[in-house]
């Protein structure tokens, strides 16, 4: 057990084939009392994560949700309030949530932009400032924020510029956190997936993604799975010395 009576928030859980519930299944399994956060959070969705985990553990697990739109500062900051009260404390956010759009760079209009920086980059912002007014106060805590690879190659595969800009935002984000509060012992650390078997890979073409695999050296895609045993690293003790580190979580794409 990893992660024992660690409250973990993990944003971008809603749907089960997600990396944010792939993610919250794994904690959970480590011994996490789970908070799952999404746009699209609601009682049967909870239910339904509820059920998914424990079946596949065989046990009981605690797991809360809750809907929050993370583009809200006032949003972001009424969760954390809430997470607070039912557990406590937060030990651990991990920010999964985000939306992706295929755009060449002269059609992104104000509109997608505005849209696209308000969910992934400052919607990624408010809640790291959330939580670390909780942090702050505990001088202690843990934020993994999920960025792409997109942001270190100029996207391209799935996102267009504004999807890479906004994710290369989130890495900036992750350093500065991980600089200006690693006196208190607080850490913070991003992870770069690529081809990761969820919704968002939904939209591409078999033909597309016969051409992106075929450039993967270990020649498949990802599994969520695989993706939230980085996050499970990240968010424990065996990590304890990483912070401000970007981890790939993409087949070997970026071996150079
Ligand atoms: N799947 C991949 O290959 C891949 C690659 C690179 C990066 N990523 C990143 O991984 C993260 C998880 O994506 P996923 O692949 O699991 O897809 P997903 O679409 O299943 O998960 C994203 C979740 O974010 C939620 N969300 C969107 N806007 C929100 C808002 N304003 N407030 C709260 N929640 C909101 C959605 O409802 C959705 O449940 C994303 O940040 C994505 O950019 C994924």
């Amino acid at each position: 057990m990893l992660l024992e009576d660690k409250v973990c928030v993990i944003t971008g859980a809603a749907s089960l084939r997600s990396i944010g519930y792939a993610t919250a299944e794994l904690f959970a399994e480590h011994g996490a009392k789970v908070v799952v956060v999404d746009l699209q959070m609601d009682g049967p969705v909870l239910a339904g994560i509820q059920s998914a985990i424990e079946s596949k553990l065989r046990r009981p697990v605690s797991v809360h949700g809750f809907r929050c739109d993370i583009s809200k500062a006032e949003d972001c900051d009424e969760m954390v309030r809430r997470v607070v009260e039912l557990h406590g404390a937060i030990d651990c956010l991990v920010n999964s949530a985000g939306i992706v759009k295929s755009q060449s760079l002269l059609d992104i209009s104000p509109q997608d932009l505005d849209l696209m920086f308000a969910v992934n980059l400052k919607g990624a912002f408010y809640l790291c400032q959330s939580v670390l007014k909780v942090f702050v106060e505990r001088r202690s805590g843990n934020i993994v924020n999920v960025s792409s690879l997109a942001a270190q190659r100029g996207g391209g595969l799935v996102g267009g510029a504004h999807y890479a800009a906004s994710k290369g935002g989130v890495l900036s984000l992750t350093r500065s956190i991980a600089r200006e509060f690693g006196a208190l012992g607080i850490r913070a650390n991003a992870i770069c997936p690529a081809m990761i078997e969820t919704p968002m890979l939904d939209g591409l073409s078999p033909e597309r993604l016969q051409d992106i695999v075929d450039a993967i050296p270990l020649k498949r895609t990802g599994t969520t799975r695989e993706l939230a045993g980085a996050c499970l690293f990240l968010a424990s003790e065996l990590s304890g010395f990483v912070t401000g580190a970007t981890i790939d979580v993409n087949g070997g794409t970026h071996i150079h």
